[in-house]
Parts: C-alpha cells; sequence; structure tokens
C-alpha cells in the first residue's frame, strides 16, 4: 500500500512528519475475546459453518459457490468466517466494500473477492494491489480503472487483463447498467482493451416471494439477464462467470420441486449469503442448513417487585403479580432490538422468560418469577440454543431461539439481527 507522508506543526513550531497509509481503511475494532469483562458474547459455529457449506454446493450443483460476506460477514466476524470457507473449499467471496475486501486479503484469504458496491472513489489502485475484482457498470468505473492500471505500471495484470464483473439492472433498479444502456456500455468497453468482462452479474428482487408473483418477477429478470449475457457475448466477449442467485433464488433453483427450468437461477456461478449462516425456513427447501450464530449473556442481577410497581424507562411494564425480574447486560446498542421490549421472551437455562419493560441500551429485565430457582451467573440466551442442564435427558433436543423467530418479533428480517450485533459483543469462535 502506497505511504504518503503528512507534514505539519506542532502547538510549538516543531515539524511533525506523520506517514500513513494513502487509504484509510475502516478497521472494525471489535471488542477482543480477552479483552472483555461483560458475560454477552456472540458465539459462531464454525462447524456449522462448514455443514452449511456443503449443503449450498450441493444445491448450487455445477455452479461455483462464492460466499456473500459483506458487513462483516453477516455480523459474524468476516476474516475468521473466510479463513473457515476458504479451508472447506468456497470459490470466491463477495463483498460490498473496498474496505472489506482489503480486510479480508490483510487476514490472509486468498480466494478471489468481489468487490460488489461500485464505490472505488480514487482508490481504484488499491482494488489492483490487492488482487481484487470489481463490479462495474458505467463508463467512470472503465476510465479510473484503465488509469489506476497506467499509474500503477501494468505488469503481471497486463498479461491476464484488468478482470471486471459487468452488473446488469434487469429490475432491482439499484445498480447496474440498465439493457437499454448496454449497447453504449459494451460500445465503451471497445476503448479499453486491457479491460476483461470476466464475469457478468445481476440481482434478483423477489426471489424469497414464494408465489407467483415472485415467480413472474423472478423468470423477467432472468429472462433479461440471458438476454444482456447474448449482448455481452455478441460483443466479441468471453465472460467466464454469470451469476444472479442469492440464497432463495439458489435454493428455489435446486431444491424446490416445483421449480421449473425458467426458474434455474444458477449460471455459472452463486452468491449465497443467508444460506451459508444458516438460511430463512422459507427458503431452505430440503437442506440441512443450521444456525451458525448464538448470542449469549448472564443475570446479573435480581429483585423482586409488588404488584404495581413499573420497570425501566417509561414504565412500560408493571407488575400484575409479585414478579422477580432479572437484570441482563444486553440492550439495544449490542443489537437486541428495542422493539422486543414487552415483546418476546429470552431463554434463561432454557427457560422462556418474558422480556419485561424497555429493553434500553445496555441491559433488557425479564421476568423470571416461573423460572425453577433463577440466580445471578445464570445463562441467558437470545439467539441459538441454550446449554443442556447437567441433569437434562439426553437426546432432548435443547430450548433454542432461531434468528427467524427473533427477527419476527421485531419486526424485522434475519439478515438485520445478524449484521446490527454490535462491534462491543466479542466473537467466539467454536471449531
Ligand atoms: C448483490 C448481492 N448478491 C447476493 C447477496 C446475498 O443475499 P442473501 O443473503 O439473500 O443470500 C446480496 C445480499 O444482500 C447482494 O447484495
Amino acid at each position: 500500500m502506497p505511504i504518503e507522508a503528512h507534514v505539519s506543526r506542532d502547538p510549538r513550531g516543531a515539524q511533525v512528519v506523520r506517514e500513513e497509509a494513502s487509504l484509510r481503511v475502516l478497521k472494525p475494532r471489535r471488542a477482543a475475546p480477552d479483552h472483555v469483562v461483560r458475560p454477552t458474547r456472540a458465539e459462531v459455529d464454525l462447524t456449522a459453518l462448514r455443514t452449511n457449506l456443503r449443503q449450498v454446493q450441493r444445491a448450487a450443483g455445477t455452479a461455483k459457490v462464492w460466499a456473500v460476506l459483506k458487513a462483516d460477514g453477516y455480523g459474524h466476524g468476516a476474516p475468521a468466517v473466510a479463513r473457515t470457507l476458504e479451508r472447506a473449499g468456497v470459490d470466491g467471496v463477495a463483498v460490498a466494500l473496498l474496505e472489506e475486501a482489503i480486510e479480508l486479503r490483510d487476514a490472509g484469504i486468498r480466494a478471489p473477492i468481489l468487490v460488489m458496491g461500485g464505490y472505488y472513489a480514487d482508490s481504484y489502485e488499491e482494488l489492483l494491489a490487492h488482487d481484487l475484482v470489481p463490479v462495474v457498470y458505467h463508463v467512470g468505473h472503465l476510465q479510473a480503472l484503465a488509469r489506476a492500471a497506467r499509474t500503477r505500471g501494468l505488469g503481471e495484470v497486463a498479461e491476464r487483463g484488468l478482470r471486471v464483473h459487468l452488473k446488469i439492472d434487469t429490475g432491482m433498479a439499484r445498480l447496474g447498467v440498465r439493457p437499454a444502456e448496454l449497447p453504449a456500455m459494451l460500445e465503451a468497453f471497445a476503448a479499453f482493451p486491457q479491460i476483461v468482462i470476466d464475469g457478468v452479474m445481476t440481482h434478483l428482487a423477489c426471489a424469497d416471494a414464494a408465489d407467483e408473483q415472485g415467480d413472474d418477477s423472478v423468470r423477467a429478470q432472468l429472462t433479461a439477464f440471458d438476454r444482456a449475457v447474448q449482448a455481452v457475448r455478441a460483443a466479441g466477449h468471453t465472460p467466464r462467470w454469470q451469476h444472479a442467485a442469492n440464497s432463495a433464488a439458489l435454493l428455489r433453483s435446486g431444491v424446490r420441486s416445483k421449480a421449473s427450468s425458467s426458474l434455474d437461477a444458477r449460471f455459472s456461478a452463486v452468491r449465497p449469503g443467508i444460506a451459508i449462516f444458516g438460511g430463512v425456513a422459507s427458503t431452505r427447501g430440503d437442506l440441512e442448513l443450521r444456525q451458525t450464530l448464538r448470542l449469549r449473556s448472564e443475570i446479573v442481577d435480581l429483585r423482586t417487585i409488588e404488584v404495581g410497581e413499573g420497570v425501566g424507562y417509561g414504565h412500560t411494564f408493571r407488575a400484575t403479580r409479585r414478579t422477580t425480574v432479572a437484570t441482563v447486560p444486553m440492550g439495544y446498542a449490542d443489537g437486541l432490538p428495542r422493539s422486543l421490549s414487552n415483546q418476546f421472551s429470552l431463554l434463561v437455562r432454557g427457560h422462556r422468560a418474558p422480556i419485561v419493560g424497555a429493553v434500553s441500551m445496555d441491559l433488557v429485565t425479564l421476568d423470571v418469577t416461573d423460572v425453577p430457582n433463577p440466580r445471578i451467573r445464570d445463562e441467558v440466551v437470545a439467539l441459538g440454543a441454550a446449554t443442556p442442564e447437567r441433569n437434562a435427558p439426553i437426546g432432548v433436543r435443547p430450548a433454542t431461539i432461531e434468528v427467524e423467530e427473533l427477527a419476527r418479533a421485531a419486526g424485522l428480517i434475519p439478515w438485520d439481527i445478524m449484521t446490527s450485533i454490535s462491534r462491543r459483543v466479542p466473537r467466539f469462535y467454536r471449531t
């Protein structure tokens, strides 16, 4: 990475030279496991992750699997997830931001990395320096990339070309070349023979709507995508990769028996995100995907309140019986949505305990009156399986909270829950 020297003066006029990398990469500083005092933590099950990858590979058939690990690997910690998946044979990874891609390269990930967001500002050289594959969809991308390659000296890049994936907007209306603009874009490519269209991609808007309207929308987008790929080929390009499928589209294609061939979105590669982390029941089909995330804490305080007493900000809960209230150090600043206030139950040693009062920034309060013998340090689980008690009968599945269940109660989606677990919650990895 190029180093820039910044010269300034200190308050007494002495010259201060500060060197820093020209790209100020945002490094998410997450609480490290050995720095934390609080018992609140997220545990990532790497075995489940590997199982999910195998299941996804099965659904993908001959298509390559590019795992989508944006937003810090869906909140799991992208470097650890990428390392695990790379060792387990993933074909590539995809992220949204250049910063996310560089974090993975810095962590030693060697798999191909696709940068999907399309915003590279003045950091095109970083793309080249880190051997990243940018997604492009306007002429400015091509000009800047060619300029960066000139500045950097093409060297080895010249031999294999500057590889890019061209994004087509087939109906999401966010990013990508609109089909009507594709001929002009392909003409623009002619001025940059060093830029190679190695992949063509699109993103589906309604793949997880398992109804006729969803099917119609997917079919229309796939038809438009097919046409765009043909146009790219007709212009003399030979993209190795065509990809459109997120998890829902992949699972529709590979698993759902009523999926017709016109809904098969697998092409030569697929881009699943949520399926890698356990998926969503509505699109899981017959795949055995396992939830990879567990969010747990402990009771740190207990009190008994009388009938009529209120709990928490605004006293949104008032006791209608003598109530034992447990205080747990996990709040909305950790990723426990405030909309769960008085709406959901967490697991205290495997027993459901309703949230009473408002979820606050650092704390949540539970009614543990019906939990047998609640104590300080009892385990509280917000996501995932409760640790079985010592005397639990063998073979009985422990009580579990699925991400989907919690998301539904909060009026959110599983993606939202996973990616909102904040950086002050340390991630622990179980192998
Ligand atoms: C372009 C693109 N592809 C693939 C995915 C993966 O989606 P999912 O998590 O639904 O599998 C995403 C995530 O939003 C995305 O933005």
